[in-house]
């Protein structure tokens, strides 16, 4: 038995919240696979029991990797259990990280031809002193409106971690 594990990262967030993940799984005794959609041209999803695809978003959106990925799957990821998560700084509020309330999430799943059998959202990481001096600007702006941190010399990290292993559980019993 395996699980494929994709993600889709821009500064590894993502795929920090994804390797948790495949340490849960793998400590229940389960093989997984871990791939970085960027990077994969082709893969078989056959040969995998389980398919758990994570993404960030970066100025509103989802890499476009994602939506050409479940398009060109969407026939078997619809026929073998599957989940998703999104990653993003809107999460960092409790009540917008939920599928139904994280606005990022929620049109995903509206729009998305593949249906996941669990959905999640996790608040990602603000890490100024990384970003370009424009993406840092953009960002102090956007928390200045959200009644976030401005302090561009901060690296704060948003992630509930048992909520990323109980994500890992859940997967584990679908
Ligand atoms: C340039 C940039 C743009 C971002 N845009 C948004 C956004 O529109 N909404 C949001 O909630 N979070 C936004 N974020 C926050 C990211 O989603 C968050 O930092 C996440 O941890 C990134 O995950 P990754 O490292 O896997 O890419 C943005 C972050 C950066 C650096």
């Amino acid at each position: 038995m395996s699980y494929l594990l994709l993600y889709s990262t821009q500064d590894g967030q993502t795929k920090k919240i994804i390797m948790r993940v495949a340490e849960n799984i793998r400590r229940a005794g389960i093989a997984c696979d871990l791939r970085d959609l960027a990077t994969v041209k082709q893969v078989n999803l056959a040969p995998y029991q389980k398919v758990m695809i994570g993404a960030s978003i970066r100025y509103g959106h989802f890499n476009s990797i994602l939506n050409k990925f479940v398009i060109r799957h969407q026939k078997q990821l619809n026929q073998m259990p599957t989940a998703f998560f999104g990653v993003n700084l809107t999460a960092r509020k409790p009540e917008k990280r939920t599928p139904e309330t994280n606005a990022y999430v929620r049109k995903f799943l509206i729009k998305s031809p593949w249906q996941p059998s669990l959905s999640e959202v996790f608040a990602g990481a603000l890490l100024y002193p990384r970003y370009s001096w424009l993406d840092r600007i953009m960002i102090q702006f956007i928390m200045r409106m959200t009644g976030g941190e401005t302090d561009t010399t901060k690296e704060i990290e948003y992630t509930d971690w048992e909520q990323v292993d109980r994500f890992s559980e859940a997967f584990l019993k679908i």
